[in-house]
Protein backbone atom coordinates (compact mmCIF):
# COMPACT_ATOMS: atom_id res chain seq x y z
CA UNK A 1 0.00 0.00 0.00
CA UNK A 2 1.12 3.27 -0.85
CA UNK A 3 1.51 6.44 1.56
CA UNK A 4 -0.25 9.51 0.15
CA UNK A 5 3.22 11.57 0.49
CA UNK A 6 4.72 8.67 -1.53
CA UNK A 7 2.34 9.57 -4.15
CA UNK A 8 3.30 12.85 -4.36
CA UNK A 9 6.68 12.37 -4.21
CA UNK A 10 6.14 10.16 -7.15
CA UNK A 11 4.00 12.88 -8.99
CA UNK A 12 6.43 15.44 -7.96
CA UNK A 13 9.21 13.11 -9.91
CA UNK A 14 6.97 12.62 -12.69
CA UNK A 15 6.31 16.07 -12.98
CA UNK A 16 10.53 17.26 -12.70
CA UNK A 17 10.98 14.27 -15.38
CA UNK A 18 8.06 16.30 -17.87
CA UNK A 19 6.04 13.66 -17.60
CA UNK A 20 2.16 13.63 -18.15
CA UNK A 21 0.54 13.80 -15.36
CA UNK A 22 -1.32 10.94 -14.41
CA UNK A 23 -1.58 9.19 -11.16
CA UNK A 24 -4.14 6.36 -9.87
CA UNK A 25 -3.13 7.44 -6.50
CA UNK A 26 -3.49 5.06 -3.64
CA UNK A 27 -4.75 6.30 0.08
CA UNK A 28 -4.25 4.59 3.60
CA UNK A 29 -6.95 3.18 4.65
CA UNK A 30 -7.00 2.10 8.41
CA UNK A 31 -8.40 -0.94 9.87
CA UNK A 32 -8.45 -3.06 13.11
CA UNK A 33 -5.55 -3.09 14.43
CA UNK A 34 -5.48 -7.30 14.93
CA UNK A 35 -8.06 -9.94 14.17
CA UNK A 36 -11.63 -9.55 15.54
CA UNK A 37 -13.29 -12.16 18.12
CA UNK A 38 -17.18 -11.65 18.50
CA UNK A 39 -19.52 -13.46 20.83
CA UNK A 40 -22.07 -15.68 18.95
CA UNK A 41 -25.26 -13.52 17.87
CA UNK A 42 -23.56 -10.29 19.34
CA UNK A 43 -22.44 -7.41 17.31
CA UNK A 44 -18.99 -6.04 16.22
CA UNK A 45 -17.60 -2.35 14.58
CA UNK A 46 -15.62 -3.94 11.50
CA UNK A 47 -13.14 -0.36 11.68
CA UNK A 48 -12.27 1.49 8.45
CA UNK A 49 -11.41 4.51 8.02
CA UNK A 50 -9.35 7.22 6.33
CA UNK A 51 -7.52 9.96 8.10
CA UNK A 52 -7.94 13.31 4.86
CA UNK A 53 -10.86 12.61 2.80
CA UNK A 54 -9.91 15.93 -0.35
CA UNK A 55 -13.61 15.66 -1.52
CA UNK A 56 -16.79 13.47 -0.73
CA UNK A 57 -17.40 13.86 -4.68
CA UNK A 58 -17.38 10.03 -6.66
CA UNK A 59 -16.61 8.94 -2.93
CA UNK A 60 -17.40 5.31 -2.92
CA UNK A 61 -17.20 2.73 -0.24
CA UNK A 62 -17.86 -1.32 -0.69
CA UNK A 63 -17.48 -3.82 2.07
CA UNK A 64 -17.19 -7.56 0.82
CA UNK A 65 -16.62 -10.69 2.18
CA UNK A 66 -12.91 -11.34 0.71
CA UNK A 67 -13.80 -15.04 -0.03
CA UNK A 68 -17.13 -14.95 -1.91
CA UNK A 69 -16.70 -11.28 -2.47
CA UNK A 70 -20.53 -11.01 -1.46
CA UNK A 71 -21.20 -7.43 -1.26
CA UNK A 72 -22.22 -6.40 2.23
CA UNK A 73 -22.66 -2.98 1.89
CA UNK A 74 -22.28 -0.51 -0.88
CA UNK A 75 -22.13 3.82 -0.82
CA UNK A 76 -22.08 5.15 -3.95
CA UNK A 77 -22.97 8.81 -5.72
CA UNK A 78 -24.05 9.84 -2.40
CA UNK A 79 -25.99 7.90 -1.01
CA UNK A 80 -26.35 4.00 0.58
CA UNK A 81 -27.52 1.57 -2.36
CA UNK A 82 -29.51 -1.47 -0.38
CA UNK A 83 -30.58 -2.99 -3.57
CA UNK A 84 -27.14 -4.56 -4.58
CA UNK A 85 -26.38 -5.84 -0.89
CA UNK A 86 -26.62 -9.45 -0.27
CA UNK A 87 -29.69 -10.11 1.40
CA UNK A 88 -28.13 -11.74 4.48
CA UNK A 89 -26.70 -8.37 5.35
CA UNK A 90 -30.46 -6.73 4.81
CA UNK A 91 -30.90 -6.17 8.76
CA UNK A 92 -27.22 -6.83 10.29
CA UNK A 93 -24.95 -4.31 8.45
CA UNK A 94 -24.98 -0.55 9.89
CA UNK A 95 -23.13 1.59 7.58
CA UNK A 96 -22.64 5.31 9.79
CA UNK A 97 -23.70 8.03 6.64
CA UNK A 98 -23.21 10.44 9.24
CA UNK A 99 -19.69 9.74 9.68
CA UNK A 100 -18.73 9.88 6.26
CA UNK A 101 -17.63 13.34 6.78
CA UNK A 102 -14.86 12.30 9.04
CA UNK A 103 -13.54 9.73 6.66
CA UNK A 104 -14.98 7.04 9.01
CA UNK A 105 -16.60 3.88 6.60
CA UNK A 106 -16.74 1.73 9.70
CA UNK A 107 -19.72 -1.45 9.11
CA UNK A 108 -21.50 -2.34 12.52
CA UNK A 109 -22.12 -5.88 12.26
CA UNK A 110 -25.24 -7.05 14.26
CA UNK A 111 -26.35 -10.69 15.70
CA UNK A 112 -23.09 -12.57 14.47
CA UNK A 113 -23.62 -15.64 13.42
CA UNK A 114 -20.83 -18.42 12.78
CA UNK A 115 -20.24 -18.46 9.03
CA UNK A 116 -19.49 -14.73 9.51
CA UNK A 117 -15.78 -15.71 10.26
CA UNK A 118 -13.63 -14.68 8.01
CA UNK A 119 -12.18 -11.77 6.19
CA UNK A 120 -13.65 -8.54 4.94
CA UNK A 121 -12.44 -5.88 2.43
CA UNK A 122 -13.30 -2.30 3.03
CA UNK A 123 -12.35 -0.71 -0.55
CA UNK A 124 -12.64 3.31 -0.85
CA UNK A 125 -12.37 5.11 -3.76
CA UNK A 126 -12.25 8.98 -4.29
CA UNK A 127 -11.62 11.09 -7.30
CA UNK A 128 -7.85 9.44 -8.64
CA UNK A 129 -7.35 7.67 -5.00
CA UNK A 130 -8.31 4.65 -3.63
CA UNK A 131 -7.40 2.15 -1.19
CA UNK A 132 -8.29 -0.72 0.97
CA UNK A 133 -8.08 -2.70 4.29
CA UNK A 134 -8.83 -6.01 5.47
CA UNK A 135 -10.59 -6.90 8.67
CA UNK A 136 -10.84 -10.13 10.05
CA UNK A 137 -13.45 -11.84 12.04
CA UNK A 138 -11.24 -15.04 13.44
CA UNK A 139 -13.74 -16.10 16.25
CA UNK A 140 -17.18 -16.17 16.46
CA UNK A 141 -16.87 -17.26 20.36
CA UNK A 142 -19.48 -20.02 20.85
CA UNK A 143 -20.44 -23.33 22.81
CA UNK A 144 -23.09 -25.35 21.82
CA UNK A 145 -24.24 -28.83 22.89
CA UNK A 146 -26.41 -30.97 21.16
CA UNK A 147 -27.47 -34.41 21.67
CA UNK A 148 -30.70 -35.67 19.46
CA UNK A 149 -34.40 -34.39 20.11
CA UNK A 150 -36.76 -37.31 20.49
CA UNK A 151 -36.63 -39.56 23.41
CA UNK A 152 -34.39 -43.12 22.54
CA UNK A 153 -35.80 -46.22 22.24
CA UNK A 154 -34.44 -49.29 23.57
CA UNK A 155 -34.43 -53.06 24.46
CA UNK A 156 -33.22 -54.45 28.40
CA UNK A 157 -30.30 -55.75 27.09
CA UNK A 158 -29.26 -53.82 23.61
CA UNK A 159 -26.52 -51.11 23.88
CA UNK A 160 -27.31 -47.31 22.57
CA UNK A 161 -25.52 -44.21 21.80
CA UNK A 162 -26.46 -40.67 23.71
CA UNK A 163 -25.34 -38.02 21.35
CA UNK A 164 -23.19 -35.24 22.47
CA UNK A 165 -22.28 -33.16 19.98
CA UNK A 166 -20.20 -29.78 20.65
CA UNK A 167 -19.60 -26.57 18.20
CA UNK A 168 -17.53 -24.52 19.55
CA UNK A 169 -14.61 -21.33 18.71
CA UNK A 170 -12.62 -23.87 21.45
CA UNK A 171 -10.67 -26.70 19.55
CA UNK A 172 -12.50 -30.11 21.50
CA UNK A 173 -8.98 -30.35 23.24
CA UNK A 174 -8.90 -27.90 25.00
CA UNK A 175 -12.61 -28.11 26.35
CA UNK A 176 -12.25 -28.23 30.46
CA UNK A 177 -14.75 -30.89 31.35
CA UNK A 178 -17.31 -32.91 30.09
CA UNK A 179 -19.45 -34.74 32.37
CA UNK A 180 -22.62 -36.94 31.46
CA UNK A 181 -25.15 -37.21 34.37
CA UNK A 182 -28.43 -39.04 35.26
CA UNK A 183 -30.50 -36.84 36.35
CA UNK A 184 -32.32 -37.90 39.02
CA UNK A 185 -30.46 -38.62 41.37
CA UNK A 186 -27.46 -36.83 40.01
CA UNK A 187 -25.36 -39.71 39.93
CA UNK A 188 -22.12 -39.42 37.35
CA UNK A 189 -22.79 -41.76 34.87
CA UNK A 190 -19.13 -43.16 35.22
CA UNK A 191 -20.47 -44.97 38.26
CA UNK A 192 -21.95 -47.20 35.55
CA UNK A 193 -17.88 -47.99 34.94
CA UNK A 194 -17.66 -51.23 32.89
CA UNK A 195 -20.83 -50.51 31.18
CA UNK A 196 -19.64 -47.01 29.99
CA UNK A 197 -17.36 -46.26 26.76
CA UNK A 198 -17.04 -42.96 25.54
CA UNK A 199 -15.34 -42.53 21.65
CA UNK A 200 -12.03 -41.17 22.41
CA UNK A 201 -10.66 -41.00 18.87
CA UNK A 202 -13.98 -39.10 17.89
CA UNK A 203 -13.51 -36.39 20.57
CA UNK A 204 -11.06 -34.54 18.17
CA UNK A 205 -14.49 -33.75 16.34
CA UNK A 206 -16.24 -32.62 19.46
CA UNK A 207 -18.07 -36.04 19.26
CA UNK A 208 -18.46 -36.29 23.42
CA UNK A 209 -21.21 -39.23 22.61
CA UNK A 210 -21.15 -41.95 25.16
CA UNK A 211 -22.06 -45.61 24.73
CA UNK A 212 -24.23 -47.61 27.49
CA UNK A 213 -23.83 -51.42 26.95
CA UNK A 214 -26.21 -54.08 27.76
CA UNK A 215 -29.40 -51.64 28.98
CA UNK A 216 -30.85 -52.61 32.09
CA UNK A 217 -34.66 -51.10 33.38
CA UNK A 218 -33.73 -48.94 35.58
CA UNK A 219 -31.48 -47.16 33.02
CA UNK A 220 -34.57 -45.41 31.49
CA UNK A 221 -34.25 -42.00 32.62
CA UNK A 222 -33.42 -38.08 31.75
CA UNK A 223 -29.29 -37.87 31.09
CA UNK A 224 -27.14 -35.11 30.50
CA UNK A 225 -24.45 -33.76 28.77
CA UNK A 226 -22.67 -30.81 30.29
CA UNK A 227 -19.54 -29.27 28.90
CA UNK A 228 -17.65 -26.32 30.21
CA UNK A 229 -15.03 -24.35 28.67
CA UNK A 230 -13.52 -21.05 29.87
CA UNK A 231 -16.54 -18.91 31.01
CA UNK A 232 -18.80 -20.90 28.22
CA UNK A 233 -21.03 -23.55 29.40
CA UNK A 234 -23.93 -25.00 27.97
CA UNK A 235 -25.64 -28.89 27.85
CA UNK A 236 -27.69 -31.07 26.38
CA UNK A 237 -30.91 -33.94 27.62
CA UNK A 238 -31.25 -37.18 25.66
CA UNK A 239 -34.25 -39.23 27.25
CA UNK A 240 -34.13 -43.03 27.15
CA UNK A 241 -36.83 -45.00 26.98
CA UNK A 242 -37.58 -48.67 27.65
CA UNK A 243 -39.96 -50.52 24.74
CA UNK A 244 -41.18 -52.19 27.72
CA UNK A 245 -44.67 -53.26 25.58
CA UNK A 246 -42.64 -55.17 23.27
CA UNK A 247 -40.29 -56.63 26.12
CA UNK A 248 -43.37 -58.25 27.22
CA UNK A 249 -44.38 -58.99 23.63
CA UNK A 250 -41.24 -61.01 23.62
CA UNK A 251 -41.74 -62.53 26.68
CA UNK A 252 -44.75 -63.52 25.67
CA UNK A 253 -43.67 -65.19 22.67
CA UNK A 254 -40.82 -67.03 24.57
CA UNK A 255 -43.81 -68.03 27.00
CA UNK A 256 -45.57 -70.00 24.34
CA UNK A 257 -42.53 -71.17 22.29
CA UNK A 258 -41.61 -72.47 25.88
CA UNK A 259 -44.86 -73.77 26.41
CA UNK A 260 -45.19 -75.57 23.07
CA UNK A 261 -41.59 -77.08 23.44
CA UNK A 262 -42.91 -78.33 26.74
CA UNK A 263 -46.48 -79.41 24.97
CA UNK A 264 -44.58 -81.60 22.48
CA UNK A 265 -42.79 -83.28 25.63
CA UNK A 266 -45.41 -84.04 27.21
CA UNK A 267 -46.86 -85.99 23.64
CA UNK A 268 -44.21 -87.69 24.36
CA UNK A 269 -43.43 -88.69 27.85
CA UNK A 270 -47.18 -88.76 29.05
CA UNK A 271 -49.24 -91.67 26.93
CA UNK A 272 -46.08 -93.50 28.11
CA UNK A 273 -45.82 -92.74 31.81
CA UNK A 274 -49.64 -93.43 32.00
CA UNK A 275 -49.30 -96.45 30.23
CA UNK A 276 -46.69 -98.02 32.89
CA UNK A 277 -48.99 -96.94 35.97
CA UNK A 278 -51.56 -98.62 34.13
CA UNK A 279 -49.21 -101.71 34.03
CA UNK A 280 -48.69 -100.99 37.68
CA UNK A 281 -52.08 -101.10 38.57
CA UNK A 282 -53.08 -104.31 36.58
CA UNK A 283 -49.33 -105.93 37.87
CA UNK A 284 -50.93 -105.57 41.54
CA UNK A 285 -54.49 -106.25 40.67
CA UNK A 286 -53.14 -109.36 38.29
CA UNK A 287 -50.34 -110.30 40.40
CA UNK A 288 -48.20 -110.67 37.40
CA UNK A 289 -44.83 -109.09 38.53
CA UNK A 290 -42.43 -110.47 35.71
CA UNK A 291 -44.93 -108.82 32.85
CA UNK A 292 -45.47 -105.55 34.82
CA UNK A 293 -41.34 -104.92 35.32
CA UNK A 294 -41.03 -105.66 31.45
CA UNK A 295 -44.41 -103.67 29.98
CA UNK A 296 -43.28 -100.91 32.77
CA UNK A 297 -39.77 -100.92 31.53
CA UNK A 298 -40.81 -100.96 27.85
CA UNK A 299 -43.09 -97.42 28.50
CA UNK A 300 -40.37 -96.48 30.27
CA UNK A 301 -37.44 -96.45 28.05
CA UNK A 302 -39.87 -95.46 24.87
CA UNK A 303 -39.24 -92.02 24.80
CA UNK A 304 -35.81 -92.34 25.50
CA UNK A 305 -36.09 -94.25 22.26
CA UNK A 306 -38.03 -91.77 20.13
CA UNK A 307 -35.64 -88.82 21.61
CA UNK A 308 -32.19 -91.24 21.07
CA UNK A 309 -33.85 -91.60 16.96
CA UNK A 310 -35.18 -87.85 16.39
CA UNK A 311 -31.94 -86.77 15.20
CA UNK A 312 -32.21 -89.08 12.39
CA UNK A 313 -35.48 -88.68 11.55
CA UNK A 314 -34.39 -87.14 7.94
CA UNK A 315 -32.69 -89.90 7.28
CA UNK A 316 -35.74 -92.19 7.27
CA UNK A 317 -37.27 -89.49 4.90
CA UNK A 318 -35.66 -91.15 1.82
CA UNK A 319 -37.56 -94.44 2.85
CA UNK A 320 -41.02 -93.05 3.53
CA UNK A 321 -41.26 -92.09 0.00
CA UNK A 322 -39.72 -95.00 -1.68
CA UNK A 323 -42.80 -96.95 -0.09
CA UNK A 324 -45.17 -94.69 -0.88
CA UNK A 325 -43.41 -94.88 -4.55
CA UNK A 326 -44.19 -98.67 -4.18
CA UNK A 327 -47.98 -98.53 -3.13
CA UNK A 328 -48.79 -96.65 -5.74
CA UNK A 329 -47.30 -99.34 -8.63
C1 LIG B 1 -16.27 5.42 13.35
O1 LIG B 1 -17.63 5.47 13.71
C2 LIG B 1 -18.01 4.52 14.69
C3 LIG B 1 -19.50 4.62 14.88
O2 LIG B 1 -19.91 5.88 15.28
C4 LIG B 1 -17.24 4.74 15.97
O3 LIG B 1 -17.59 3.78 16.92
C5 LIG B 1 -15.76 4.65 15.66
O4 LIG B 1 -15.01 4.91 16.82
C6 LIG B 1 -15.38 5.59 14.56
N1 LIG B 1 -13.99 5.35 14.16
C7 LIG B 1 -13.10 6.32 14.04
C8 LIG B 1 -11.73 5.91 13.62
O5 LIG B 1 -13.38 7.48 14.26
C1 LIG C 1 -26.44 -39.43 16.64
O1 LIG C 1 -25.60 -38.75 15.76
C2 LIG C 1 -25.44 -39.39 14.50
C3 LIG C 1 -24.43 -38.59 13.70
O2 LIG C 1 -24.74 -37.24 13.66
C4 LIG C 1 -26.79 -39.49 13.79
O3 LIG C 1 -26.63 -40.19 12.58
C5 LIG C 1 -27.75 -40.23 14.68
O4 LIG C 1 -29.02 -40.25 14.09
C6 LIG C 1 -27.83 -39.56 16.04
N1 LIG C 1 -28.66 -40.36 16.90
C7 LIG C 1 -29.76 -39.87 17.50
C8 LIG C 1 -30.53 -40.81 18.32
O5 LIG C 1 -30.09 -38.71 17.36
C1 LIG D 1 -19.98 -40.17 17.62
O1 LIG D 1 -19.19 -41.29 17.30
C2 LIG D 1 -19.87 -42.53 17.36
C3 LIG D 1 -18.85 -43.63 17.06
O2 LIG D 1 -18.22 -43.44 15.86
C4 LIG D 1 -21.02 -42.54 16.37
O3 LIG D 1 -21.74 -43.75 16.47
C5 LIG D 1 -21.96 -41.38 16.67
O4 LIG D 1 -22.97 -41.33 15.70
C6 LIG D 1 -21.17 -40.08 16.66
N1 LIG D 1 -22.07 -39.03 17.07
C7 LIG D 1 -22.14 -37.86 16.45
C8 LIG D 1 -23.11 -36.90 17.00
O5 LIG D 1 -21.46 -37.60 15.48
C1 LIG E 1 -28.69 -26.46 30.75
O1 LIG E 1 -28.79 -25.48 29.74
C2 LIG E 1 -29.92 -24.62 29.81
C3 LIG E 1 -29.90 -23.69 28.63
O2 LIG E 1 -29.48 -24.34 27.48
C4 LIG E 1 -29.91 -23.86 31.12
O3 LIG E 1 -31.07 -23.08 31.22
C5 LIG E 1 -29.83 -24.83 32.28
O4 LIG E 1 -29.70 -24.13 33.49
C6 LIG E 1 -28.65 -25.77 32.12
N1 LIG E 1 -28.68 -26.76 33.16
C7 LIG E 1 -27.69 -26.91 34.03
C8 LIG E 1 -27.85 -27.97 35.05
O5 LIG E 1 -26.70 -26.23 33.99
Amino acid sequence: MFNFNVCHVIVFKMLLMGGLLSCASRFTVKGPSGPLVVPLGGSVLLPCSVDSLSSLEDLEVEWKRSDSQTLIHLYQDGDIRPDSQHEDYHDRAHFFTENIKQGNFSLLMKNVRQEDEGQYTCTVHSGQESGETVVEIKDVERLIVSGSDQSLSVYVGEDVTLNCSVDSHIPPEHIEEVSWKKRVKDEHITLYRDRVEFFSDEIHRGNFSLRLKRVRTEDKGLYMCHVFAGRFSDNTTIVLQQLDATDSLLLFCFCLSYSVHHLRMSLVFCPNLIMCFAFVFWGVSEGSVSETVCCCALYILRPLLLLWTAPYINDFKGLINLKRHFNII
